[in-house]
This record gives C-alpha cells, sequence and structure tokens, in this order.
C-alpha cells in the first residue's frame, strides 16, 4: 500500500486484532519470523504452481504472499485450489523468511511468506467485473457502477484516508484555534451563491419547498451575530449545476466565519491552516505569506482570476500599437471600447498551420470573435494574414516591446476586455502544457484581492455579484455604488492553487442600510427581498458585529493534494457528469403515492 500520505505511520495496528484476526496484512514483515498469525482478507490473486498455490491476500494495510503446500498442510491446500480474486477468507499460519530469489522488494512484505495451516472461507464472489491492477484502463462509468469493488483499490484507500487526514487535522487546527464547529439545516432556505438548487418539497406544508444548502453562508454569519465568534463547518452543500472534473452536485466545504476580523485575518488564518495540511499529509513545506495579486493585475497579466502561475507566459497589452490601426477589426474593436492583447512564444516555428487554425478556434470558443498570428521572419519581416495592415511604425513598437526575434510567434486578440482575457487565458494554459512549461510537482498558491463587486449579467441584463451580495463593498469604492456600480470594489478574496479555484471568502456587510441597498442594486424587488431575505434583515436589525468568512473546496483541495485529474478520486459515491449515482441508479422515479403526499402532480406531457 502506497506510503505517499504518510496515513500508515498514524495507525497502530495493535487496535486492529480482533477476535478474528491477529495481525493485519500489511503489518507483517522480517521480524514476525517464525510467528504463528491469523489474518483475514480479500484474495487479490491467486498463483497456481501445481503442489504449491500461491495467494496475495490483502486487506486495507496492503499484501501479503499466502503459500498453501499440499505437503505442508493438504487440507488449506485442498480448499484453496477452488478460490478465486475477491473471495474473503482468514487464514492461520506461521510466517517464514522467502528464499533470497524469491523476495520481492516492490512489496513492504515481500521479505516474508506466510505458510497456511488453516483457512476458513468467509465470503465468495462472483467473478468481478474488472481487476483491480487494472484499474486505471477500466472505464470509470464501470468504476462507479461497481463502486464497492472499485474503492477496494489502492488508490481509493488512500485518496480517502487522505480525505480523513484532510478533516481532521483541519478540525485539530480550527478547534485550537478557537473555532467550534455548529450543525446547520440541511433542509434549508434558497440563499443565491450562483447556481440552481435543489428543491425539496414538503408534505406538510404543501406547495411549499426547501432548498438544499448551496453553502451554510446565512446560517455562518447569523452565527456571529449571536456571538459565537468563531465557527466552522465540513460542510456539505448542493449546487444545481453543470457538472465538470472539479464540479458535483454535492461537494464538501471547509468553511468557517469569523467576527471582528478584516480580510488579513482570514487569510493568514487560511495559510496557517493549508501550511499545516500539506506539512501532515505529504510533507511539504508552503512557504507563506501566498503572493497576492489584484483582480485586475491577474486579469490583465494572466486572463483569468483563477491563474496558474507555474508559469510565465504572460499576456501583454498593445491596444496602444494599434491606436491607429487601418485594420478594420482593431479599428472597430477600439471604437467600441475594446483592447487588444496578445501572447508571445519564441519559437514559434514548432507550431503548424494546423496548430495555429486551432488557437483560432480556442479563441472562438471562449467567446473572442477570433485570433490574428503573427509569425517573424527574417530581419523582422512579418508573416500574419493581417500583415499588409501592419505599418512599419506598429512593427517597430511590436518587436521593441514584445522582444521579437527571428521565429518568434505572437498570438492576438482583440475584442471586450473579459472576452480577451477568457480567451488568451485558454491560449496559454494550452501554451503552458504544450510547451512543457509546467512543473508538475509545484503548489503554487496566490490569493488574488479587489475584485469588483458585481459583473453585468449580459443575459439578464443586470448587475450580478462576483461573489455573493453579502459581500461588503471596499470603504474606498462604495460611494460609487450608486453611480458607477460596476466600478465598486469589494473586500473579497479567492485562494488560487495551480490554475484552480480552491476557495473563496469576504468580509460581510453587517449594515442593514448597505444590505438593502446591495439588494435593491441586484435588481431585487422589495416583495423578493422580504420573502428570501427578511429572516436577514430582521437579523441585521439586533446587533452584528463585523465579520468575515471563507469556504475552501475540500474535495477540491484533496484532488490537488493527491494529484488527481478529479473530485471523483476522492468522493466515496460520486454522480456522474450528469448528476447519477451509477451504483444506486439515483435519481430514480417515486410512486404516485409519494407523489401525492408532497401535493405534487407530474406533467405527464413531458418525457419522463
Ligand atoms: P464559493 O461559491 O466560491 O463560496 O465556493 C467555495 C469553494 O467551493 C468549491 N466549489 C465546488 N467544489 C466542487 N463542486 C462544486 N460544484 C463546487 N462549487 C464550489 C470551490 C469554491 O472555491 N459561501 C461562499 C464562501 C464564503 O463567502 O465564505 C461560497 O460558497 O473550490
Amino acid at each position: 500500500m502506497s506510503e505517499k500520505y504518510g496515513y500508515k505511520q498514524n495507525l497502530k495496528f495493535d487496535n486492529f486484532t480482533t477476535n478474528l484476526r491477529s495481525n493485519l496484512c500489511g503489518q507483517l514483515d522480517s521480524s514476525f519470523i517464525g510467528k504463528k498469525v491469523t489474518i483475514c482478507g480479500w484474495i487479490n490473486k491467486r498463483r497456481d504452481h501445481g503442489k504449491l498455490i500461491f495467494i496475495d491476500l490483502r486487506d486495507f494495510s496492503g499484501i501479503v504472499q499466502i503459500v498453501f503446500d499440499s505437503n505442508y498442510c493438504h487440507s488449506a491446500y485442498d480448499m484453496a485450489k477452488d478460490f478465486r480474486s475477491e473471495f474473503i477468507i482468514s487464514v492461520e499460519g506461521e510466517v517464514k523468511a522467502r528464499s533470497a530469489e524469491a523476495v520481492n522488494p516492490e512489496l513492504p512484505t515481500g521479505e516474508i511468506e506466510v505458510i497456511a495451516t488453516n483457512i476458513v472461507l468467509l465470503s465468495t464472489s462472483k467473478t468481478p467485473p474488472f481487476m483491480l491492477d487494472n484499474r486505471a484502463k477500466v472505464d470509470e462509468m464501470a468504476r462507479l457502477k461497481y463502486r464497492y469493488i472499485d474503492l477496494r483499490s489502492e488508490e481509493m484507500q488512500s485518496n480517502l484516508r487522505l480525505r480523513n487526514d484532510v478533516t481532521s487535522i483541519t478540525r485539530n487546527y480550527l478547534g485550537s484555534n478557537g473555532f467550534i464547529e455548529v450543525e446547520t439545516p440541511i433542509l434549508a432556505k434558497s440563499t443565491p451563491e450562483g447556481a440552481r438548487d435543489f428543491l425539496v418539497p414538503s408534505r406538510l406544508n404543501p406547495g411549499s419547498f426547501y432548498a438544499l444548502p448551496q453553502s451554510p453562508q446565512l446560517f455562518k454569519q447569523i452565527l456571529m451575530f449571536s456571538g459565537f465568534d468563531r465557527i466552522y463547518q465540513i460542510a456539505r452543500c448542493f449546487r444545481d449545476e453543470d457538472l465538470r472534473a472539479d464540479r458535483q452536485p454535492e461537494f464538501t466545504q471547509i468553511d468557517l466565519e469569523m467576527s471582528f476580523v478584516k480580510s488579513d485575518d482570514v487569510i493568514t488564518l487560511i495559510e496557517g491552516l493549508l501550511k499545516k495540511i500539506f506539512r501532515e499529509t505529504i510533507k511539504e513545506e508552503l512557504k507563506t505569506p501566498f503572493k497576492r495579486y489584484s483582480w485586475k493585475d491577474s486579469m490583465e497579466r494572466f486572463g483569468s482570476d483563477k491563474p496558474d502561475l507555474r508559469f510565465g507566459l504572460e499576456i501583454r497589452d498593445i491596444t496602444d500599437i494599434f491606436a491607429s490601426s487601418q485594420f478594420n477589426v482593431f479599428m472597430n474593436i477600439l471604437n467600441k471600447k475594446g483592447c487588444i492583447k496578445c501572447l508571445t512564444v519564441d519559437d514559434g516555428s514548432r507550431f503548424s498551420r494546423k496548430d495555429l487554425d486551432s488557437f483560432i478556434d480556442m479563441a472562438k470558443k471562449y467567446g473572442a470573435g477570433g485570433l490574428i498570428w503573427i509569425k517573424v521572419e527574417q530581419a523582422n519581416q512579418f508573416n500574419s494574414p493581417i500583415s499588409k495592415f501592419i505599418s512599419d511604425n506598429e512593427r517597430e513598437k511590436l518587436v521593441e516591446m514584445l522582444g521579437l526575434k527571428e521565429n518568434s510567434l505572437v498570438l492576438i486578440v482583440a475584442d471586450e476586455f473579459l472576452k480577451v482575457c477568457s480567451s488568451l487565458a485558454a491560449v496559454r494554459l494550452y501554451l503552458g502544457s504544450r510547451l512543457n512549461l509546467i512543473d508538475e510537482e509545484e503548489f503554487n498558491f496566490a490569493w488574488i484581492v479587489d475584485f469588483p463587486l458585481f459583473e453585468w449579467d449580459d443575459r439578464e441584463k443586470r448587475l450580478s455579484p462576483m461573489h455573493h451580495p453579502f459581500t461588503s463593498p471596499s470603504i474606498e469604492t462604495a460611494k460609487l455604488l450608486e453611480s458607477e456600480p460596476l466600478k465598486a470594489g469589494s473586500l473579497a478574496y479567492d485562494i488560487v492553487l495551480n490554475g484552480n479555484e480552491l476557495g473563496g471568502g469576504s468580509i460581510r456587510i453587517n449594515d442593514i442600510e448597505m444590505q438593502r441597498k446591495v439588494f435593491k442594486l441586484l435588481g431585487f424587488d422589495e416583495k423578493r427581498i422580504e420573502e428570501n431575505f427578511g429572516f436577514l434583515l430582521k437579523s441585521l436589525e439586533y446587533g452584528a458585529p463585523p465579520h468575515g468568512g471563507v469556504a475552501l473546496g475540500m474535495d477540491r483541495l484533496i484532488m490537488l493534494i493527491g494529484k488527481l485529474d478529479s473530485i471523483r478520486e476522492v468522493i466515496a459515491f460520486p454522480k456522474t457528469q450528469s448528476a447519477f449515482c451509477m451504483m444506486t441508479e439515483s435519481p430514480s422515479k417515486v410512486t404516485e403515492q409519494q407523489l401525492a403526499e408532497v401535493s405534487i402532480k407530474l406533467d405527464d406531457t413531458k418525457k419522463l
């Protein structure tokens, strides 16, 4: 079993002695030679060598080789003949040293084997749908359907033990910093966090619904109003949104709230927590304080508010160079107050025409009108679809500003600021991996601060909160709220790790008038404010201390510590991309009677 997470060091093997076993499989080593042991486990592999049968017996602690020798104990040997993979057995036997040529240095128990003297079959198994040794090649849908088998794998056992370590370190750390853990309702009221709610019909209140919490946001704030000072939760959160490798409909946050704090207090506390988690799980010493970038800086330089900082390749702004461009597309964009930005790669010759076309597609996918490339040839001549529109002056300025040389490749996007940023961010990430610029061993953390309070929702044609509606505007920009709300800044902070949004938080609004104003700016009318947030406004009437908090995506954190590709690898029973549980086949239909009890009638014109 992998030593990667160091969890074995924390196990006291003696605690596992029971009436059915004396020891664990992975516990046995040369210090046991000559001793009698009883071990239990699953048959990992069986090899039949005529008069000798070898079984690799597996429990969570590791694998040990058992030998069934027809000359030594015929009855045990006879039974072993019929054993198959994943049968569960108990073996009594004597630990012996393996002969020198049979020592397996790959296996922690590789110096010894157990010579079976007695054996009990505890459970049989059908032929498993896949072999654990072959897990990496097995279709994920099959692994999710037979999750109870998949969870037997070394990888899943390690991942869930890592998860356990992260939660227990978190509980210890927060407890020793004065936090108490308070549970809050799962049958809750909708608090908008940017996703759709999962609704639960109420039998006792026909026609009314609970919402599963998208986060415990308002409850944790209200606990501050109640004077608890510091609370946390390893919180289950539910969001009905489109799923990706780092998103699940139900996921877990390390969620906390503190009173009488400024942003720096929360940030320092989280840095301490992450330092401890990384040290005690994978023995990685994180350097704190983490870097900080303003939202604007992060967008300008990396095109994203969750930049991967393991490599440079920064975006450059070349709007000024093209201020009097003769190229129609640039002219139009500049007239509409858009911008022109680019990425530059030194060795452009390695990119084929097909690659260049794929960059154009990438930019379009992220909302920009397209992408323009320039290849620098000898004597700084430009080869580009728009070379005839680039004046000598513009060319010289580009060469100087971007340090262009023969073979440089410039990838330019011109459009609205956010579209330019997101398209170049996607190209930057692609190039980072294609050019091998990323050190996979690195953990590169940063805080993104000074976010705008609002962003413009083009579909709904209204302001929408950049974080959530309870985030405080920054003091200096609060005066812009009515006149230029999109220029108002907030007291929010996000933490990013290797290009992933690991968490986010803010100092909250604790003033009722400010909270009302923000709701109104978001376009909520009085009725909606009263219906959705009446209880919050009421609670703000009775004294609310300055407070702030944060939530870390715990599944994402564990995925990144474990260097895994998907949060499904760190969740025991995750859902698929279409929010389906392959093992339990949920969601599923319910009976007419169940529906009637909650006063729900299905629309049978819809295909169900
Ligand atoms: P936010 O919505 O930014 O903040 O969520 C915090 C972190 O939770 C993780 N996360 C997810 N992980 C897996 N699957 C999902 N569907 C998913 N959605 C979010 C991310 C994210 O950074 N109440 C605020 C926090 C606060 O202000 O204190 C909140 O929930 O890692």
